[in-house]
């Protein structure tokens, strides 16, 4: 019984210390990691090829606008026009097609000159192991221009770590709607 006594006081002081470390470890701010315990292993490339739909008039428009400034009804850009925008992502050219995922975000009309946009769009898949992953895309995009790149400055999911660029050409624009077809070969790094 004397013999178990220290023991037993022992082990609480070691339990003690080693609350008290967890403790101290649970409000510890930064710490530097090992990126394989995390699965950030390989970093892959991946391509993807889809279709952007910019529906903007029509009985379902999924472009809306929703701001514009003093001069934008008078600028030949449309300088200020702020859309907001949930336009499908199809695997082909016709919005019948299937859906991989959607554009959501906003673009502003942001040159004075030349019909150039910001785009500033999270682009959310559906499809397949991509299904719940995202991209966002920050970049600048003249229309009428053959082929825009716009970088990908993040993403999540299947794509943490993402970085690369996308290249937007037209594939069709209705000048009488202003409805967009837009073709998309994407270049990510991930992991
Ligand atoms: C600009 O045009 C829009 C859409 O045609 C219209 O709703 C808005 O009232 C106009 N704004 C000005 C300041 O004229
Ligand atoms: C994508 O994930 C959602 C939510 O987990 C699920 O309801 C849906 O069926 C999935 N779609 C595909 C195409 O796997
Ligand atoms: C362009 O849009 C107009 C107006 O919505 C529509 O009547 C016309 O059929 C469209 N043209 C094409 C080629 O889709």
């Amino acid at each position: 019984m004397a013999q178990t006594l220290p023991n037993y006081k022992n082990a609480i002081f070691t339990l003690f210390i080693f609350l008290h470390l967890l403790d101290a470890q649970s409000h510890q701010f930064s710490r530097k990691l090992s990126p394989e315990p995390l699965g950030f292993k390989n970093q892959k490339l991946t391509h993807l090829h889809f279709y952007f739909h910019d529906t903007v008039t029509g009985d379902h428009p999924t472009a809306f606008p929703v701001a514009r400034a003093s001069i934008t009804n008078t600028s030949s850009t449309l300088f200020g026009l702020v859309m907001v925008v949930d336009d499908p992502l199809t695997v082909g050219p016709e919005l019948t097609s299937k859906i991989v995922g959607r554009a959501q975000g906003m673009y502003a009309s942001a040159s004075l000159n030349d019909i150039g946009l910001l785009m500033n769009l999270n682009y959310v898949f559906v499809e397949g192991e991509y299904n719940g992953s995202t991209l966002s895309i920050l970049g600048s995009n003249h229309v009428f221009s053959k082929v825009r790149e716009l970088p990908i400055v993040g993403g999540s999911g299947a794509f943490r770590f993402a970085r690369g660029y996308a290249l937007a050409k037209t594939y069709s624009f209705n000048t009488t709607s202003g409805d967009a077809v837009v073709e998309y070969n994407v270049y990510v790094q991930h992991y």
